[in-house]
């Protein structure tokens, strides 16, 4: 049987088929999950992800919603509850910060708005959707939630500035989740990328060498797949990661095990 037969959940993050969250939905419709999409508002995003989500299965569930939105969210999740009678897993797989603050030497001049954006999109949401998503997962004996983080979190890397900080809390508020959440057999876990040329990575300045760097220097001497994070999410979405909660996994190829 496969390892996720008969698992639903939703997967937030789609803009594209190139988009982490494509690849982690891939891999979980592959291991016998039925995946919902959520896709930001508007005609165009709607027939982007639609044409991306098409390759992985026909007639894919859709609704709007911006994350920053309370009542987008609301609405996301009465929809999915509606049509859906579980949810077991939830992917986070979104973030957000003007690119005009992700160049190298420009952290200190983040303008108030764009750094409490960077962290309400990159992390608040994740609390957002977890708190929505509760009750459904709770009634069905719980569930996994994952979103995507990065090692900027943790290290300076020129240019990711503000979403580095933003990592950091989303980092962080993964474990209050799986604190709070624990009680329900919901379990929160991020899972840490390496570098992958999406729309959302190359809004961060000086990202050009890292594809070059990562063949050079990584412990497996190549970058990372879209496909790697994919089939860790399986892992994560599925029974073998049953005792794994607040936990931040790296699947980069082994480039944050280096020193210099
Ligand atoms: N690409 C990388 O190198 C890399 C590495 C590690 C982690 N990540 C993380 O992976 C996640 C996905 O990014 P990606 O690289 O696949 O890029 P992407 O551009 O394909 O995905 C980003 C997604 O965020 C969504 N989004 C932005 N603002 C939103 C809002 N207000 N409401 C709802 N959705 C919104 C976009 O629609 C898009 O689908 C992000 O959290 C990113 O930080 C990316």
């Amino acid at each position: 049987m496969a390892l996720l037969e008969g698992k639903t959940g939703l997967i937030v993050g789609v803009a594209n088929d190139r988009s982490y969250a494509w690849h982690i939905a891939n891999s979980l419709t592959e291991h016998g999950a039925t995946c919902a999409y959520a896709h930001l508002p508007g005609d165009k995003n709607e027939r982007r992800t639609a044409k991306a989500v098409e390759k992985i299965q026909p007639n894919p569930w859709l609704a709007p919603c911006d994350a920053s939105s309370d009542d987008d969210l609301d609405a996301l999740f009465a929809k999915y509850k509606a049509d859906f009678p579980k949810m077991d897993f939830l992917v986070h797989s979104i973030a957000f910060a003007d690119r005009e603050w992700l160049q190298a030497g420009m952290f200190a001049k983040t303008p108030r708005k764009a750094y409490l954006d960077a962290i309400d999109v990159s992390a608040y949401t994740l609390s957002a959707m977890a708190g929505r998503a509760r009750e459904q997962m709770a009634a069905g004996g719980g569930g996994s939630i994952m979103a995507m983080s990065y090692y900027g979190s943790e290290k300076v890397i020129p240019g990711y500035n503000i979403m580095g900080v933003a990592k950091a809390c989303l980092e962080s508020t993964t474990r209050y989740l799986a604190s709070e959440l624990g009680e329900d057999n919901i379990r929160v876990n991020t899972i840490s990328g390496g570098f992958l040329r999406t729309l959302a990575s190359s809004a961060v300045g000086g990202t050009d060498t890292m594809d070059a760097a990562a063949k050079e220097k990584a412990p497996l001497r190549r970058g990372v797949e879209g496909a790697d994070v994919g089939k860790t999410a399986v892992y994560l979405a599925s029974d073998l990661s049953s005792g794994v909660t607040g936990e931040n996994i790296y699947v980069d190829c082994g480039m944050n095990i280096l020193g210099g």
